[in-house]
């Protein structure tokens, strides 16, 4: 039987990773009706490695005997001022959420759930990946050259093959699963 206090905190967790799925899922279609073709890629494939992340954690906790509930989400932020201010929020939201795992591992610790905190691992190198992707993807906007227009094009491009190297990843891991 898990822990009350490392339940709770895992159901807060559905709701992060949850809601960050929402968030992606708004952005990408933000880009999607902007002209943003690569980027909406990139986020609605985003959108299912959060869903999988969802997934995880209620798979953990039914696992071991405790139950996850399912929170109604806020709606997402919609409108956005332009596919840098995109991902300076995913930036600002992907910290967030490693603040989030960084919390719930310290309520492991405290709890003595080892098991609970084996599992965390995924996620905490995960985190790691996943504020690095997004650090690069700001460094190159940060890049663009004066012709924005044709800058952009070319970034949104690149985030199209990284999205397409996601989506490979993704089910090549899905593949190796026994
Ligand atoms: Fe599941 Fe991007 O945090």
């Amino acid at each position: 039987m898990i822990n009350k206090k490392v339940e709770l905190a895992i159901i807060n967790q559905i709701e992060v990773e949850g809601y960050s799925s929402q968030l992606y899922l708004s952005m990408a279609s933000w880009c999607d009706v902007n002209g943003y073709a690569g980027a909406a890629k990139f986020l609605y494939q985003q959108t299912e490695e959060e869903r999988m992340h969802m997934l995880k954690f209620i798979h953990h906790l039914n696992e071991r005997a405790g139950h996850a509930l399912i929170s109604a989400l806020k709606q997402p932020d919609h409108e956005f001022k332009s596919i840098n201010n995109v991902f300076d929020l995913v930036q600002k939201h992907e910290q967030f959420v490693t603040n989030s795992i960084n919390n719930l591992m310290d309520i492991c610790s405290s709890e003595k759930d080892y098991t609970t905190a084996n599992f965390l691992q995924w996620f905490v190198n995960e985190q790691i990946e996943e504020e690095a992707t997004v650090q690069t993807i700001l460094d190159k906007i940060k890049l663009l050259g004066k012709d924005k227009e044709a800058s952009f094009f070319m970034m949104d491009k690149e985030l199209e093959v990284m999205a397409i190297a996601k989506i490979a990843a993704a089910a090549a891991a899905v593949k190796a699963k026994p």
